[in-house]
């Protein structure tokens, strides 16, 4: 794996001032919950770094990065343009930066649907993403509370707001996170 500086040069290079201080927080949170949780907080931390290493790039590219990630990506995907970014960090995070840790690397490639049954590192990247302190929306506060107390309330929370909104601007919903949604529904106490 290459350096951390050598991420954090990519990083400024290829985002945008605002999208390179999301990253910064996102990393920072991401190792906050999972030293709460007993989880690896250099993992989550790098983890939430390069997570939208990918999201300036052309959907061309994007499409290209996402059938060589080495995960797997359907065919819906790529009706949902804003998903691609998922793929296309993990695909930089191989090939550009040496990563091959796979609790890293889904953690990067589920930040944008969440799926069923998301480990706790995947939770964590996902979650990170949706409170870093930039965010403003009606009931952050309450999903920043939750986090700490209880991750799978946070989270379904964070699903809950995540369907609503994209339904009310009739947009595409990926099965993913309809499935996250669902699992945390029926395998936990809420
Ligand atoms: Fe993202
Ligand atoms: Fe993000």
């Amino acid at each position: 794996m290459v350096g951390l500086n050598f991420i954090d040069k990519y990083l400024k290079e290829h985002l945008s001032k605002k999208r390179y201080i999301h990253s910064l927080n996102v990393a920072d949170i991401a190792a906050s919950i999972a030293e709460h949780y007993d989880v690896d907080e250099s993992k989550a931390r790098l983890a939430g770094l390069i997570h939208d290493c990918s999201k300036e790039e052309s959907y061309e590219d994007l499409v290209n990065y996402a059938q060589n990630c080495g995960f797997p990506v359907d065919e819906e995907s790529y009706n949902i343009p804003e998903i691609l970014h998922g793929p296309g960090s993990v695909y930089i995070a191989r090939s550009i930066f040496g990563i091959d840790d796979v609790e890293v690397l889904s953690s990067v490639r589920y930040h944008v649907t969440g799926k069923e049954n998301m480990t706790l590192m995947e939770k964590i990247v996902f979650i990170a993403d949706y409170i870093e302190p930039s965010r403003k929306f009606d009931g952050i506060d309450n999903i920043r509370d939750l986090v700490y107390q209880d991750i799978d309330k946070a989270l379904l929370f964070a699903f809950d707001l995540t369907i609503k909104y994209i339904i009310d601007r009739k947009g595409l919903l990926h099965h993913d996170t309809v499935d996250a949604r669902n699992f945390l529904i029926k395998n936990t106490t809420l």
